[in-house]
């Protein structure tokens, strides 16, 4: 394999490294440090702003010499994910090699670096946000944002690409994204409760809670509710208990409060619910 290959070397244009930085990182300014990890001959590193300190990394010396020469910046020769720094980044921008392993290498050291309130912003594939749990993971804890660039940025890409920003921020918001933390607490559901998700028809979750106050043995608290429907593999996302809360109260679930958060199946339904379970 070509060295370019072995280390995915397609480096930015200054005008898009020029452009993503004043797009997304306008908190640039006195007191910031930023790194670019896999700095290549330096688009990033020359874009950041005058005044603002930045640093490179790149695994491939002549790629560093490269930069240093272009940039006039500090750059360190080394793998990103174990390089020994002796400096606190606030940013770390740029564009690494597209490989899934290598981008959560990155991903994992970024965290590590920066500081609460710190930004990492990558250019990646579309196919790194592909799966709900891969995102879901990630938004455990980053928030994220993404944005669609187009993939002939780089001449001859055939890959979607997207630029997204990883901020260590107290709230974990997800933008650019829809229905990734459902999908991922849908999916690990027990497959009885995915079943009457999947299936057309109105009220799912309606049905989901009349099958679980059913096996419950008609009558149970919000708790164990939760549980039944939650299986063994508890998931930290509230959304399908927020959806319980909310649809119990409602006709279309078919059941009574009978203390406080405790509900039961009301006879009506009960026939229902059994032939739901069958
Ligand atoms: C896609 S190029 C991008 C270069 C630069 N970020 C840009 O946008 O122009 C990826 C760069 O990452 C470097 N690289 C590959 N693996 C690395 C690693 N583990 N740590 C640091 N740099 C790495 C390569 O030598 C290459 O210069």
């Amino acid at each position: 394999m070509s060295r370019t290959k072995e280390l995915g070397q397609y480096p930015t244009h200054q005008w898009a490294a020029d452009a993503i930085v004043e797009s997304f990182f306008r908190d640039l300014g006195v007191g910031s440090l930023v790194l670019e990890p896999s700095c290549g001959p330096g688009a990033f590193l020359a874009a950041v702003p005058a005044g603002v300190e930045a640093i490179g990394v790149d695994i491939d010396p002549v790629m560093a010499e490269r930069a240093r020469l272009n940039t006039g910046c500090r750059v360190l020769v080394g793998d990103f994910r174990t390089i020994e720094l002796d400096f606190e980044p606030t940013h770390i921008i740029g564009n690494p090699p597209f490989n899934l392993k290598l981008i959560d290498g990155f991903l994992e050291r970024a965290y590590e670096l920066l500081p609460q309130g710190g930004h990492a912003g990558f250019i990646l594939p579309a196919y790194a946000f592909q799966t709900a749990a891969r995102v879901a993971g990630y938004a455990d804890r980053w928030a994220l944002s993404q944005s669609m660039i187009p993939r002939n940025l780089f001449p001859g890409l055939s890959l979607p690409l997207v630029f997204a920003t990883f901020s260590k921020e107290q709230r974990r918001t997800l933008i650019g994204f829809a229905l990734y933390r459902e999908t991922a607490a849908v999916q690990k559901l027990p497959a009885a409760y995915r079943e009457i998700l999947a299936a057309v028809g109105g009220s799912v979750w309606a049905r989901v809670i009349r099958l679980a106050v059913e096996r419950l043995g008609g009558e149970a608290d919000l708790q164990e509710i939760y549980r039944e429907i939650e299986g063994r593999r508890p998931t930290s996302t509230p959304f399908w208990r927020e959806q319980i809360r909310k649809v119990i109260r409602t006709p279309a679930a078919g059941c009574a409060q009978v203390a406080r958060g405790r509900y039961a199946l009301v006879p009506a339904t009960n026939d229902a619910a059994r032939v739901l379970a069958a």
